[in-house]
């Protein structure tokens, strides 16, 4: 039997990635995820129904899914005192997990990375227990979700802003300053994955996502936001900044369809970009919207909002030369299933 760990199950890539594993493989899935963020799988799950067994709730009629609400250290935890703690408590055979992927980590929006950074930097010890776990229980493949926050910010600015590559992260040479408390966890978690790689023989690729979307994505994220707004038609619409500040959109879609390429390809810890390779500002942003709502608003720039650094986008040649792997999914049509989910939303209103 093969289990699958997802711990952050209930977040925005987890749930996504929970899904794909029911559909497209016949195997277990043990979910964690303290809700603090995340929805609770009877939100986002077809045809949902549960048991319940000790203090996890069995979903579905295959009873696949397994979901343990709580802190994820705690788990970590109780799974140090005993290596075989879920599979007597939950009366599971296995003896390693099958793919582990960790998705738990205090994430937000710019308003939460700029505002409490501290809280983010919790992300330091939720990453710390996990490796530890990681290198005593040797799971058969790891995936740690880095960020393209670990980048430079130097690399970012206004002037002088570059597609960046893998190499910008040298960890013998050049590291630079990450973006604020979130960039330094992701970075240091990305050291950790190559320790875990070198010195303990654990089978770990790193991603490094660039601004990850999708239908169903919290309103706290631009995307939903501002497709949200144009399926209302706002006009002046509101923009964080001037706008002219630009991201790397990749549609979750591709962000999981790569995780699994990368998987069977890299074990020994390094870092992947995944992005779509174009800048788009978030000027360009609100005119896809405006035309595919077809209006065309003013804007309104709002000066005091958060809005880091000015362009981040990837540079995904090292990807596509080494895995021959480039995304499907466009702009356009990743935006536009965005749309189309928030207009179904405010018709049913
Ligand atoms: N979405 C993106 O574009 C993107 C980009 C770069 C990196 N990442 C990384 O991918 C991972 C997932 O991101 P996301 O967008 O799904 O974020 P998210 O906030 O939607 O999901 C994180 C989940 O973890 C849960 N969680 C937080 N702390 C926990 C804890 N201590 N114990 C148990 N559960 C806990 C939250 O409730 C939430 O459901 C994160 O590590 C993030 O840094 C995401």
């Amino acid at each position: 039997m093969k289990i699958h760990l997802v711990s952050g199950g209930c977040g925005f890539v987890g749930r996504n990635m929970v899904k794909r594993l029911l559909q497209t493989t016949e195997d277990k899935v043990f979910m964690v995820d303290d809700l603090s963020i995340g929805r609770h799988p009877s939100e986002w799950l077809e045809d949902f129904s549960s048991t319940t067994l000790e203090d996890v709730e069995v979903i579905g009629k295959e009873k696949r899914l397994f979901f343990w609400k709580g802190d994820f250290r705690n788990l970590l935890f109780y799974m140090r005192q005993n290596p075989r703690y879920i599979q007597e408590k939950y009366h599971l055979d296995f003896e390693h997990f099958s793919d582990v992927f960790h998705f738990a980590a205090i994430v937000g929006g710019r308003m939460k990375i700029e505002g409490d950074p501290m809280i983010v930097a919790l992300d330091l010890s939720i990453d710390a227990e996990f490796f530890y776990w990681v290198t005593q229980h040797k799971p058969e493949r790891v995936l740690y979700p880095s960020s393209s926050a670990a980048y430079p910010v130097s690399l970012q600015t206004t002037d002088g802003a570059i597609a960046l590559s893998e190499g910008d992260i040298n960890f013998d040479k050049n590291l630079g300053t990450p973006d604020m408390t979130y960039g330094w966890s992701k970075l240091t978690g990305e050291f950790l994955a190559q320790i875990a790689a070198k010195h303990y023989g654990v089978k770990v690729a790193c991603i490094r996502p660039f601004s990850g979307y999708g239908e169903d994505q919290e309103q706290s994220y631009p995307v939903p936001a501002i497709a949200a707004r144009a399926a209302r038609n706002e006009d002046p619409f509101e923009v964080w900044g001037s706008g002219k500040q630009g991201r790397d959109f990749v549609h979750i879609d591709d962000v999981l369809d790569f995780i699994f390429m990368l998987l069977d390809r890299v074990d020994d810890g390094s870092a992947y970009n995944i992005g779509s390779g174009r800048l788009t500002s978030f000027l360009e942003l609100i005119a896809l919207f405006g035309e595919i709502a077809g209006y065309s608003p003013t804007i309104k720039p709002l000066l005091d909002k958060p809005v880091g650094v000015h362009s981040r986008y990837a540079n995904m040649d090292v990807v596509l030369e080494k895995f021959g792997w480039q995304p499907k999914i466009s702009l356009y049509e990743g935006m536009k299933r965005v749309y189309d989910r928030q207009k179904m939303l405010l018709d049913k209103k």
